[in-house]
């Protein structure tokens, strides 16, 4: 099983770091091939709680060779300063590899992202105002800076300059915001170009090497399905595609080396920042899976929105990843409700559909229909087998899979490594 893709199936926040995490001591690569750091990825091991946002998540696993590929934007600031946040805690990070191709954000993109959502006013996306989206327009107008480029004091301004030409234009006349200078950024992003040399690398060759040498390589997905710009709730997504496609272009590795795509899938749903939701809940429910799921942002700190299990969504991501595998989380989070809600339809101005509609206006007045499922009262944190779950938990995990149109072949009943029912082998 040389490369296997794990992406998440919903809005994000899925548990996707844990479930690296997890396979982490088995994987001899784990790749982030898109994003940057607007991810935040927890991971809990032991008593020990990690929130990673740019490096992978097999970072933590000490066989592992964490990669950062060329799909990926970089803030070297926050690269560097996450890098010595782990040495700080013991944690040895000098295996990661990051791609000479990988585009930087630079502190202009990130003023762009702020300005940019400060002007949109109601209309805005409620980016994390990483610099996400700036920086990944520059790379497609070619006007983008990469890591390369650090290594080359010339090319490095000349290429500055010919990107804040433009946007200079643009913060003074249109935003009323001081221009910004080339050679003050230049000697910012010279200051990190020492600390970074020793990690930059040709990661294709690097990756297509591993695998052809029958090496595990786990490309992490960051953000979430309904998140890509291409297949998400566009214009409310990120600027880069989570989708299973985006492993390759991302890494630069070819579709017919890999084997197995893993959709993580929360056991309802959440979403942070602006755009449709059906099944937002705006009452105590919704209260109560935000509290019992804690579910506040890692990277913004904002309330994540809450609301029960969309199955036409991942049904979706099922066709639009080709998933081979759900891990399916936080299902303990459920634990005490009576009967659960999972919406299996939409009713689109009264009329029913069981698929995602592709119109964006359809899908903004999608009405979600209901099924009610059996609550359990049980705890089942201890969980180590499927038969240990009660009755009615066995039954929702069975019903989602029948809905979702892939296996669920782990089950996360708590944050921790342990708190997994593995059902069937990823690897
Ligand atoms: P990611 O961005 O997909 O990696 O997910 P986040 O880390 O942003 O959010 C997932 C949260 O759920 C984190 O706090 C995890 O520690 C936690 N988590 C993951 N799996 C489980 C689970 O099965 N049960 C519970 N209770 N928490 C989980
Ligand atoms: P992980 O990897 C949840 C959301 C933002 C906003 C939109 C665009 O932890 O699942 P951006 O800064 O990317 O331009 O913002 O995308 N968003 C996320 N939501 N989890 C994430 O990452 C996210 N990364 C971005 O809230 O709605
Ligand atoms: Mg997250």
């Amino acid at each position: 099983m040389p490369a296997l893709v794990l992406l998440g199936a919903q809005w994000g926040d899925e548990g996707k770091g844990k479930a690296t995490d997890l396979l982490g001591g088995s994987v001899d690569y784990v790749v982030r091939y898109q994003g940057g750091n607007n991810a935040g990825h927890t991971v809990v091991v032991g008593d020990q709680k990690y929130a990673l946002h740019l490096l992978p998540s097999g970072i933590l696993s000490p066989g592992c060779t964490p990669v950062i590929g060329n799909g990926v934007v970089v803030d070297p600031s926050v690269l560097l300063s996450e890098l010595s946040g782990l040495n700080e805690r013991g944690v040895d990070t000098s295996k990661l590899l990051v791609s000479g191709n990988a585009h930087l954000i630079t502190p202009y993109h990130e003023t762009l992202d702020k300005t940019t959502e400060r002007f949109l006013g109601k209309r805005r996306i409620g980016t994390t105002g990483r610099g996400i989206g700036p920086s990944y327009a520059d790379k497609i107008n070619r006007v983008g800076i990469r890591v390369q480029d650090l290594f080359d004091e010339s090319i490095l301004l000349q290429k500055v300059e010919a990107a804040l030409d433009f946007k200079n234009q643009v913060l003074a006349k249109l935003y009323n915001r001081r221009a910004i200078s080339a050679e003050q950024v230049v000697e910012e992003l010279l200051g990190y170009a020492e600390h970074l040399k020793g990690f930059v690398a040709d990661t294709t060759l690097v990756l297509n090497d591993a695998i052809d040498e029958g090496k595990v390589v786990l490309f992490e997905g960051g953000q979430g399905t309904l998140l890509d710009v291409d297949h998400g709730t566009y214009p409310f997504v990120t600027s880069s595609n989570p989708t299973a496609g985006g492993a390759c272009t991302g890494s630069g590795v070819g579709p017919t080396k890999i084997n197995r795509v893993i959709g993580i899938l929360k056991a309802y749903t959440t979403r942070v920042g602006a755009g449709p939701f059906p099944t937002e809940l705006f009452d105590d429910d919704g209260e109560a899976l935000r509290t019992i799921g804690g579910e506040f942002g890692v990277t913004t700190g904002r309330n994540r929105r809450c609301g029960w299990f969309d199955a036409v969504i991942a049904r979706y991501a099922t066709r639009v990843n080709g998933l081979t595998d759900f891990f399916l989380t936080k299902l303990d989070v459920l634990t005490g409700w009576e009967q659960i809600p999972v919406c299996v339809a939409y009713d689109i101005d009264g009329e029913r559909t069981t698929e995602l509609p592709y119109n964006q206006s359809d899908f903004h007045h999608a009405e979600p229909v209901y099924e009610y499922l059996p609550g359990w009262s049980e705890d089942i944190t201890k969980a180590k087998t499927f038969a240990d779950l009660p009755k009615n938990a066995q039954a929702y995990v069975k019903t989602l899979e029948e809905m979702s149109g892939a296996p669920i072949s782990a089950i996360g009943v708590g944050p921790g490594r342990d708190e997994t029912i593995q059902v069937n082998s990823f690897l």
